[in-house]
């Protein structure tokens, strides 16, 4: 496995390599990211993973200084796991000198994780370019788990006629239905037994769905005032359709409940499909 700090040495190594797949992470990895590995190991004779922190993803009150940075033990795993060539570039190597240019997304940029983290998905967008360009990857590995950031970016590949599949995995769980998340590292042992509830709840939502209910704010509702009521902050609850993340019209079958909400000092998402 070939580690690479350098845009021109990543070239260099892929010139030679013109079949590969890519799965961009921010590192501190785990079952999540490695599962993407392996659902792209089979798909192309080389597998680049690249662990990057993007400062323009994260909102100047944002956790960028104290996100958890192993990149030594993130290497360990990806050796493990058979990945070809780790790119893990330092800040001046990806932002050379301030991004003036940057990408838009859509009108999803505004709502739900959008709302609440102005700026969050045209960073990841831009980086995502940025990081496409230089891998020149013909497929890209995705989590469900950052269900807006799967629309966000096929949206992105779609509308730039970016020659790259864009593949979506399911999300990864703790044995407790508590989707792993890098994040999960900051919660408290308090916190960390109660956050299966987050998911545990949309489960339910999902069951509700599944069995006929369509009064979806009353859905929305319940979810928040139990988990505010065991001391979460939600940002929101939002049972939407799949396909744009708009609220759903009569007769939608394809639907997906999305949350967000801190507890403690840590802010959770998660998301069930509701195929209805
Ligand atoms: P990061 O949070 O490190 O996640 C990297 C990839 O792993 C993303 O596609 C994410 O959806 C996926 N992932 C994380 N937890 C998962 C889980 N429990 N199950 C399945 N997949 C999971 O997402 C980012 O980094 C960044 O925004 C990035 C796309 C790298 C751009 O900076």
């Amino acid at each position: 496995m070939d580690v690479i700090h350098s845009v021109a040495a990543l070239r260099e190594r892929l010139q030679r390599e013109p079949n590969n797949v890519f799965v961009p992470t921010m590192g501190n990895l785990h079952a999540g990211h490695i599962q993407l590995i392996n659902i792209a190991k089979p798909r192309a004779a080389c597998t680049v993973v690249s662990i990057f922190v993007n400062r323009l993803q994260f909102g100047p009150r944002e956790d960028f200084e104290r996100y958890p940075r192993t990149l030594e033990a993130d290497c360990d795993k990806l050796r493990a796991a058979g990945v070809d060539v780790v790119f893990a570039p330092d800040e001046k190597e990806i932002y050379p000198e301030p991004q003036t240019y940057v990408v838009e997304p859509s009108d999803l940029q505004h709502i739900l994780d959008g709302a609440v983290r102005p700026g969050h998905f045209s960073g990841v967008s831009t980086v995502v370019l940025k990081l496409f360009n230089m891998v020149s990857p013909h497929s890209a590995i995705f989590g469900k788990k950052d269900y807006q950031q799967c629309l966000v970016l096929t949206n992105m590949v779609h509308q730039l006629a970016l020659p790259i599949e864009i593949i979506l995995a399911d999300t990864v769980r703790a044995d407790d239905g508590l989707a792993l998340s890098s994040r999960n590292a900051y919660l408290t042992a308090d916190e960390r037994r109660e956050a299966p509830r987050l998911y545990q709840r949309l489960c339910r939502a999902r069951d509700e769905l599944a069995s006929g209910a369509r009064d979806y704010q009353r859905i929305e509702l319940d979810v928040m005032s139990e988990l505010a009521h065991h001391g979460w902050k939600p940002d929101y609850i939002a049972v939407r359709r799949q396909s744009d993340l708009q609220p759903p019209q009569n007769g939608e079958r394809c639907l997906v409940v999305l949350a967000a909400a801190r507890l403690g000092k840590t802010r959770l998402i998660d998301n069930i499909e509701a195929n209805v």
